[in-house]
This record gives structure tokens, C-alpha cells and sequence, in this order.
């Protein structure tokens, strides 16, 4: 195969930067169809992608043999009805994280790809491909500021849509933490608790935020993540590593810095879709890479269940207020 056939799922927010991304940037793939219930969505979508056919669902973008892969980008709740009909026709697969909202539908994934013989679906966490994650990786694997003790991450969002709900702090934000952490650390997240500070007025009515996740990893090492969705002033996802012999810090702005008038002013990003913006095109080019060759490069669907079955954990401890356990199912040899 020489140009990798790509259905874009879903053409919301992030298929259509995934639309533009493949169209403009990626080597070795085309955006082959684009499957979008939404056809206002999936016109605007189709004008990144000449050539590319259209569909509202993907059976009919199966049965008419439109694409090699799918990369799916419909909300959480909608990706588990698209990936067990992809795995079934045996699609390589890119899955938008999460892999889907609970530890149970996750298992039915992972159970789904044993039964089909081989490892098709990549879980869209991609800050593993980000440079700064990927520093500070190396930075503790190295042992060079001797043994990471804690973390402090700040995930920050300018505003979020009324559709935001409060569980999804948790379900869609933290998820990225909660996978990362364990990325840098190689120790899965044993126990989740969430603090309450001082509520923000500016946040819609129904949420309650912002909100310290603590993730105590199994090796010892906590991770404090203030999640907070309704900063105003941009996009920030940062970490601050606490070492026995030192401080490393990932995910402050880069470029230029303008001193004048008794000011220090840099720009901010607005918008994940700038931030990762590296992130992203690294993260789709290695899977088109892989997949050329019957291959994955990033988390899997195992790592996929993991995260979902911390994230049930951290919904529980959101709601309940206490440290909360998790419960994980045994690793299939499959992942090994
Ligand atoms: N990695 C990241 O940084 C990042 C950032 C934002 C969103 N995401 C993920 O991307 C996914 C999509 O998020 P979004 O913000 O773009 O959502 P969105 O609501 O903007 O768009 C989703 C689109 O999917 C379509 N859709 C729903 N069900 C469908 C189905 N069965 N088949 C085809 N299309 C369907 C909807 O009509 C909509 O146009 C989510 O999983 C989200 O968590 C990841």
C-alpha cells in the first residue's frame, strides 16, 4: 500500500483539524471519506479533503470499501459504536481519547480486538508525543536529578461549552493526566481523590470546579492536577517535576518575550489545537508510519482500558470526596 486511506469519524472540532492536518501535513495518507451525521459539519469538513467521499455513518463507509484506516473523532460516548464495526472489518484504528467513558466498555474494546487476532487500535493520547513530555521522560528515566517524587500539573482551559459537564472534568480532562502520568512514571495510578478549592463564579451553574486531582501512583510518586476549566485568559497545560535533586518544568510558552512600558508580555495559547499542534501532527504521522507497516506506535487499547479504569475511580472520588482505589482487570498476554 502506498498512500494510506484515512475515514475521518466524526468532522466536529477535532476531525476537522485532523481533516486539514492529514490533507496538509501528513505523508503517505489522504482523508478517503469522511463520515459525519452533521452534513452542514461534513461539507465544511469535505472542503479540506478534495476527493474524499461522504457518509453519515461508517457501516455504509465500510460496505462501500472507502478507507484502510479509520481515525475517530466522535464524542467519548459515540466511540465504542464505531470501533467495534472497524474492528470487525479489520481497520487499523486511531481512537480520540478517551477510548471510551468507562472501565466496562473499555474491556468490551480490548475483548473485541483479542477476538480479531491483532492489535488494530492506537488511543489518541497524545501528549506522549509532545517534546516537552518526552524530555522530562527521558529526564527521570535518566536518574540524572536522582528519583521523581511528585508532580504538580496544571491543566488549564480559557472557557468551556455549556455541553461540559462536571464528571467530565474528569472523563475528558484529567483522562490526558491520568495516561501521561503513567507514561512518565511507568507506574500505573493506584488511587484517585479529589479537593475542592474555592469555587469559580465564572464558571457555568453546573459545574463545580476548579478541582485538585490527586493520582498516587503505585511506585509512591503523587501527582496534584488542578483542573480548571474557566481561567479566561487562554490554554495552559504545564507539569512541574519534584525530584530528590532537583525541578524540571514542561509546558511553558515558548517564543518571543517583550519587555517595554514596565511589562514582560509573551503570547498565550488559546486553544489544544496550537498547543499540541506538534503534538498532534507527530502523534497521526508515526501512526500512519505504523500502520503502513501493520503496526502501532503509541498507547494501545490496553493503555486506553487503563485510563478508563482510573478515570471510573476519579469519578467516584468526584463525587464522593474520598481516596478512591483502583480496580484493574489482569493484563491480557495478548499486550505484552
Ligand atoms: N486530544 C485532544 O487534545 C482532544 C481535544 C479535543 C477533543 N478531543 C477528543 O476528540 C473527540 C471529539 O471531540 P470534539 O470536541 O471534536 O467533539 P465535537 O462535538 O466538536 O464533534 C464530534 C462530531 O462527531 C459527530 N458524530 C457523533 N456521532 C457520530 C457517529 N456515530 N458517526 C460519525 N460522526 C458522529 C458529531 O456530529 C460531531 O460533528 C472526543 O473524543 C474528544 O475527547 C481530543
Amino acid at each position: 500500500m502506498e498512500e494510506l486511506r484515512i475515514a475521518v469519524v466524526g468532522a466536529g472540532m477535532m476531525g476537522a483539524d485532523h481533516v486539514t492536518r492529514i490533507t496538509e501535513r501528513i505523508v503517505g495518507a489522504r482523508v478517503s471519506a469522511i463520515v459525519e451525521p452533521d452534513e452542514a459539519r461534513g461539507k465544511a469538513a469535505a472542503e479540506h479533503a478534495p476527493g474524499a467521499l461522504a457518509f453519515s455513518n461508517i457501516e455504509d463507509a465500510i460496505a462501500a470499501n472507502a478507507m484502510d484506516a479509520v481515525l475517530i473523532a466522535t464524542p467519548g460516548q459515540f466511540h465504542e459504536p464505531v470501533l467495534l464495526p472497524a474492528i470487525t472489518a479489520g481497520l487499523a484504528i486511531l481512537c480520540e481519547k478517551p477510548l471510551t467513558m468507562s472501565a466496562e466498555a473499555s474491556l468490551r474494546i480490548v475483548e473485541a480486538e483479542i477476538a480479531g487476532g491483532k492489535q488494530l487500535i492506537q488511543v489518541g493520547f497524545m501528549r506522549r508525543f509532545d517534546q516537552g513530555y518526552i524530555d522530562l521522560r527521558e529526564l527521570i528515566v535518566s536518574g540524572k536529578a536522582g528519583e521523581l517524587l511528585a508532580m504538580n500539573c496544571a491543566h488549564r482551559n480559557p472557557a468551556v461549552p455549556d455541553s461540559y459537564t462536571n464528571t467530565m472534568l474528569i472523563e475528558d480532562s484529567v483522562v490526558h493526566e491520568i495516561d501521561v502520568v503513567r507514561f512518565l512514571t511507568d507506574s500505573p495510578i493506584a488511587a484517585i481523590e479529589v479537593k475542592h478549592p474555592k469555587r469559580n463564579k465564572l464558571s457555568p451553574d453546573h459545574l463545580d470546579e476548579p478541582i485538585f486531582a490527586l493520582l498516587y501512583t503505585e511506585s509512591g510518586v503523587l501527582a496534584n492536577v488542578e483542573m480548571n476549566v474557566s481561567v479566561q485568559f487562554g490554554y495552559q497545560v504545564k507539569t512541574e517535576a519534584i525530584f530528590q535533586k532537583g525541578i524540571a518544568e514542561i509546558g511553558r510558552t515558548a517564543g518571543l518575550n517583550l519587555w517595554q512600558d514596565g511589562l514582560l508580555a509573551t503570547n498565550e495559547h488559546m486553544s489544544f489545537k496550537t498547543r499540541f499542534a506538534a503534538a498532534y501532527d507527530s502523534q497521526i504521522q508515526r501512526w500512519v508510519n505504523a500502520t503502513l507497516q501493520g503496526k502501532i506506535d503509541g498507547p494501545s487499547a490496553w493503555d486506553g482500558y487503563l485510563a478508563s479504569a482510573a478515570v471510573t475511580a476519579g469519578v467516584e472520588a468526584l463525587t464522593s470526596g474520598k481516596r478512591v482505589e483502583v480496580d484493574y482487570a489482569p493484563k491480557p498476554a495478548f499486550y505484552n
